[in-house]
């Protein structure tokens, strides 16, 4: 029997053993943000390790940054074939609120053929089903290429130190393409890939109108309330065909392409889904705009949360002294994130109302990235893709942001392929969030044949 055909045998007699290991490593609470679970987070980096190591790479070990390890792993010793850099990240989302949970997020359990857990499909589901598909592969022979893996702690807390990591080691990662496994396909039985994500910039705005807190008689209607004006400076921001009002927001933005167009139109949709997965009752945006043009190729601007003056239970009259906003920009090709800061702050410098005190904190960001949708590594993940699941892969854009894949383009000159099997229901970053077992295990046959094929 082939390498390929035993592997795939093997991962097919091995599905148990694979399920105790996921529930293993989705028991580990590696959420980067909180102090408390520093432990866990280095817990899950050796875990991994371990992983790797089982694979006989050359090299496996736990790179340290300021913050949380990366796993590191290579083993390069097939002349003349690619090298292959596998991308994933180990670390995880805070789990609250915990009562909205059915089931404990950081105690796996299995109910209709689902795996709930935090991290289940972002991203643990996925790096482990790569992992174990290598796994396989190596029973019956050698790796059919040359591979790295980077496995970072940090994703879910903007990848900092991942871009210092990436500026001090150019070399050690030089790659011909990143095999990106924090991805998600179409829909259950649909293979999809996303060809292109959105990038990120996200601030905090201060509004200051007075010392503190005013009595709302006795100063009401004579001074200016910073709620009022933090408001009218947010409704600004959009004009009434939804479009972003900020200078210079559209100037970078490509024009769309007719056949882009098409192909964003042809791809299955509805509204009634749409509300469905959002819980809405109503669609809104840029006018002109379908929902998947406006979602995938389209820039967009969001007020994520706003406070300021009395907010507890019952009336306290009060005119408040401050206000406070968190507002994000989602942009795309070739917009730059580090532009947006500068607009932000000429905005706010010609239309804050004359002695009002401000301020505009940066938050992290990234950049957008589109990717080669013709490339011979491309094409490999499609061949693996109709493998497994018997159809054509469908190509859209995505609106979340995955910075690291834009800053491999900036900076290594590699393109990523972004190869997972999260479905868009899972519930990433909410309350049982969930993977779909039968993806987990068609993910180990796709990897298996996406190896071989870009190996072969
Ligand atoms: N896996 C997600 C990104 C994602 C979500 C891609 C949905 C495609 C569809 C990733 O872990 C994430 O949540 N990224 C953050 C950005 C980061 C800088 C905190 C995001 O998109 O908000
Ligand atoms: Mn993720």
């Amino acid at each position: 029997m082939s390498q390929l055909e035993s592997a795939l045998d093997y991962a097919r007699a091995h599905k148990d053993e694979h399920l105790a290991e996921l529930v293993d490593l989705l028991s580990i609470p590696s959420v980067s943000t909180l102090p408390e679970h520093k432990p866990d987070i280095r817990r899950c980096a050796e875990w991994l390790k371990a992983q790797l190591e089982s694979l006989g790479l050359s090299t496996v070990e736990l790179k340290e940054t300021p913050g949380h390890p990366i796993v590191y792993g290579e083993w390069l010793e097939a002349p003349g074939k690619p090298t292959v850099l596998v991308y994933g990240h180990y670390d995880v989302q805070p789990a609250d609120p915990f009562n909205e949970w059915d089931t404990p997020p950081f105690e796996p359990t299995v109910r209709d053929d689902y795996i709930y857990a935090r991290g289940a499909s972002d991203m643990k589901g996925q790096i482990f089903a790569q992992i174990k598909a290598l796994q396989a592969l190596t029973q019956f022979g050698e790796i059919p290429f040359n591979i790295k893996y980077l496995i970072e702690g940090e994703e879910e807390i903007g990848s900092e130190n991942l871009e210092d990591f990436i500026d001090n080691n150019i070399d050690l990662l030089q790659c011909d393409f990143v095999l990106n496994t924090d991805a998600g396909i179409y829909a259950k039985g649909q293979p999809g890939i996303t060809y292109s994500l959105r990038g990120l910039a996200y601030f905090e705005i201060e509004l200051r109108a007075h010392q503190k807190d005013l009595h709302s008689g006795r100063f009401g209607g004579t001074v200016l309330n910073p709620i009022h004006e933090l408001s009218k400076l947010i409704t600004g921001l959009h004009d009434a065909q939804g479009r972003v009002t900020l200078p210079g927001f559209y100037d970078k933005v490509r024009d769309l392409p007719q056949e882009e167009r098409d192909a964003i139109a042809q791809l299955p949709y509805s509204d009634e889904d749409w509300l469905g997965m959002s819980g809405s009752k109503v669609l809104g945006g840029e006018e002109g705009y379908t929902t998947l043009e406006r979602v995938g190729v389209r820039p967009c601007l969001d007020v994520n949360g706003i406070w300021g003056g009395f907010v507890g239970e019952g009336a306290k009259t009060v005119l408040p002294a401050v206000a406070h906003c968190k507002l994000s920009t989602r942009l795309v090709a070739h917009q730059n994130h580090r532009d947006i800061p500068a607009m932000l702050e000429a905005y706010l410098k010609e239309n804050v109302p004359e002695g009002l005190d401000w301020s505009l904190h940066d938050h992290s960001g990234g950049p957008g990235s589109t990717m080669d949708r013709h490339s011979p590594y491309m094409k490999a993940a499609e061949d693996a893709l109709r493998t497994t699941y018997g159809k054509e892969t469908l190509f859209s854009p995505e609106g979340g942001s995955i910075p690291v894949v834009g800053m491999m383009q900036e900076k290594l000159d590699s393109d990523s392929i972004l190869l997972g099997f999260a479905l868009p229901d899972d519930g990433i970053h909410g309350p049982n969030e969930r993977q779909y077992l039968p993806n987990t295990f068609t993910g180990i046959e796709t990897y298996i044949h996406y190896m071989m094929n870009v190996g072969g």
